[in-house]
């Protein structure tokens, strides 16, 4: 069933967020959670800090998950999804650094590490709490719209409209990565909980699509509607067209 929650705005949705996670991290301090990136979830994980720093969050015993990251960037590049999570939630809290997985963007065999990333999660005992944003043509992780999908962890090439999409963050477009490793369609559906977060109008049209749409891979977000437990958080904007 899809839960959908609405917000007032950016700071209610972030608020409403951090509300979900410290309720898991409460039930269950050694929760496992899978993390997102993009522009989205940062009023979250600030929320989180906040939190944090008040002494009202634990995460000592929390293990986290990426669902991504760019190929060939390595792990200090400014723009790996690795530096964002330490700059933007990892280096502000307690969670330990060896409970924090994120896929390698220089791994010496991507097979090799794609099963690997896998084999974690499931070594960790599957994850609790999966949150995700949501790109404008559908994609979720970097499961980008196509004819078909991988299920596991695996290489995938992004599209124009991600590349463009996501050049925002970088000096050029020609230095947006063509690729990308990421959590496949299986590898998030296996999370116990999923929490998708959207705000502002440029998602509104993909909100209304997941849930108005016919399940089809060419709008990857569709499958969502196949999880048994799935809440959907917009602000007023995200959540205008439904
Ligand atoms: C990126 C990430 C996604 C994210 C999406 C939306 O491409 N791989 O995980 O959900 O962009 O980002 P934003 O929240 O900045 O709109």
């Amino acid at each position: 069933m899809v839960n959908i929650i609405r917000t007032e705005n950016y700071q209610e949705l972030s608020k409403h967020a951090a509300d979900i996670i410290q309720a898991t991290i409460e039930n269950k301090p050694d929760c496992v959670l899978g993390l997102a990136t993009g522009g989205t979830p940062i009023g979250t994980y600030q929320q989180l800090i906040d939190r944090f720093r008040e002494g009202k969050i634990d995460f000592s015993k929390v293990t986290t998950f990426n669902l991504d990251e760019y190929y060939g960037l390595s792990s200090d590049h400014e723009q790996s999804y690795h530096f964002f999570m330490f700059e933007q939630l990892f280096r502000h809290i307690n969670v330990p650094p060896e409970r924090v997985h994120i896929p390698f963007g220089l791994p010496e065999d991507i097979e090799t590490h794609c099963q690997y990333y896998e084999q974690v999660i499931q070594d960790a005992g599957g994850i609790d709490l999966q949150i995700l944003g949501i790109g404008e043509n559908g994609h979720i992780g970097f499961n980008e719209p196509g004819p078909s999908l991988q299920t596991g962890t695996h290489l995938v090439p992004l599209s124009q409209e991600t590349i463009r999409a996501n050049s925002r963050y970088f000096a050029s477009i020609q230095e947006v990565p063509k690729k990308a490793i990421t959590m496949g369609i299986r590898t998030i559906f296996q999370a116990r909980r999923i929490v998708l977060l959207a705000s502002g109008a440029n998602k509104a049209a993909m909100i209304r699509r997941l849930l108005d749409d016919n399940i089809t891979t060419e709008v990857p977000a569709t499958l969502l509607k196949l999880h048994p437990d799935l809440t959907i958080l917009v602000d007023q904007e995200a959540g205008s067209e439904i």
